[in-house]
């Protein structure tokens, strides 16, 4: 998603990808040759992925593919690429349901049944939240999924779910549901949405004078939450994959070589999670030995312990990143890391 709605999750996925093959290729490339990248632009549109997929599959005889971010888009590759065996990685989506497709469907991020976890966790824990609203965008299989895995969890450890409402990703007025989470009276407000949606329902929450935190997941992580939402969105808080402020060395030399590549730009999770897919498909190749499918595949199952800018993980047996999650405050209009 280069250019659309979603814009920045694309091109913070592709910097961080296109950063990863330029280092792979300096380096001497992988087997004696250099990758080549090819790049397709969904525009952020359903149906897009898919076309995209065939395309780089049947025409440009791809070895893999890497992406997409949102899960809903994810999902339309996953099958096709399944379907034509050619291994797929995607960065960052996080819906359990993403990888179950089959057996070439990969992912370098957690799945969003440990994130929804480690919200209810978070909300019970230092929320120290009785009643939580949940609000969920039902265009995304991502919102959808993710509060069911949160409501599964907080409800089981004793916490009460107080109004649950819907909006379709895209809306512009959210008043409605606001005004009726105001009046439910919550201790706190979970919304696992896009940072588009977030910013501008945490804009109509300030006005509307709820002062109870809004909290979400990886979905909001972008530079635009901040532009958009400004100070409306301080004292509210996300999980996301990990912070460029961990200070691992894998992560340090990351940094500054997307800074240096990207005119001094910080990198958010997508970039780093898109140099990671890159960074594990071309370590499985190496491993094969070939850029035989099958190999491949078999390679990538394989990972583990895999120092990534992102963290050090492994892929499970559903073929799933096992690895850390990182909570961020937002204060001063800025994001602050706060715990892993
Ligand atoms: N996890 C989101 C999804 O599955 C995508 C995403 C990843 C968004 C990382 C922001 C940051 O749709």
């Amino acid at each position: 998603s280069l250019t659309g709605k979603e814009a920045t999750f694309g091109t913070s996925a592709h910097e961080g990808t296109a950063l990863a093959i330029e280092e792979i290729n300096a380096a001497g490339g992988v087997l004696g040759k250099q990758l080549e990248l090819l790049t397709e632009d969904n525009q952020t549109k359903a149906g897009e992925t898919a076309n995209a997929v065939n395309k780089l599959i049947s025409k440009d005889g791809v070895v893999a593919i890497l992406g997409e971010v949102a899960s809903s888009r994810s999902m339309e590759a996953a099958p096709i690429c399944q379907q034509n065996k050619i291994p797929m990685i995607t960065p960052a989506s996080t819906n359990p349901t993403v990888t179950q497709e089959g057996d070439y469907i990969f992912r370098v991020c957690f799945t969003d049944t440990f994130q929804g976890a480690a919200l209810a966790n978070f909300a019970t824990g230092t929320l120290n939240a009785k009643k939580v609203a949940v609000l969920t965008d039902v265009k995304s299989d991502y919102s959808k999924g993710l509060a069911k895995s949160f409501k599964e969890k907080y409800t089981a450890s004793g916490g009460k779910l107080g109004i649950e409402l819907d909006f379709n990703g895209g809306d512009k007025d959210f008043k409605g549901q606001l005004t009726a989470i105001k009046g439910d009276a919550p201790d706190a407000i979970f919304l696992p949405g896009y940072y588009n949606d977030v910013a501008l329902i945490c804009i109509q929450a300030k006005q509307l004078g709820i002062t109870v935190p809004i909290f979400g997941g990886d979905g909001w992580e972008s530079e635009s939450l901040l532009t958009i939402g400004k100070e409306s969105m301080n004292g509210n808080y996300f999980s996301t994959h990990c912070s460029v402020e961990q200070g691992t060395p894998e992560m340090v030399a990351f940094v500054e070589g997307y800074k240096k590549k990207y005119n001094g730009k910080v990198p958010d999770a997508m970039a780093v999670l898109g140099y990671d897919s890159a960074k594990v498909l071309a370590d499985a190749i190496k491993r094969a030995g070939s850029t035989d499918s099958a190999k491949v595949r078999d390679a990538i199952a394989a990972t583990k312990d895999f120092s990534g800018a992102s963290g050090k993980f492994s892929l499970n047996e559903n073929r799933d990143a096992v690895k850390a999650l990182v909570f961020i405050k937002i204060e001063n209009e800025k994001f602050n890391y706060t715990a892993t």
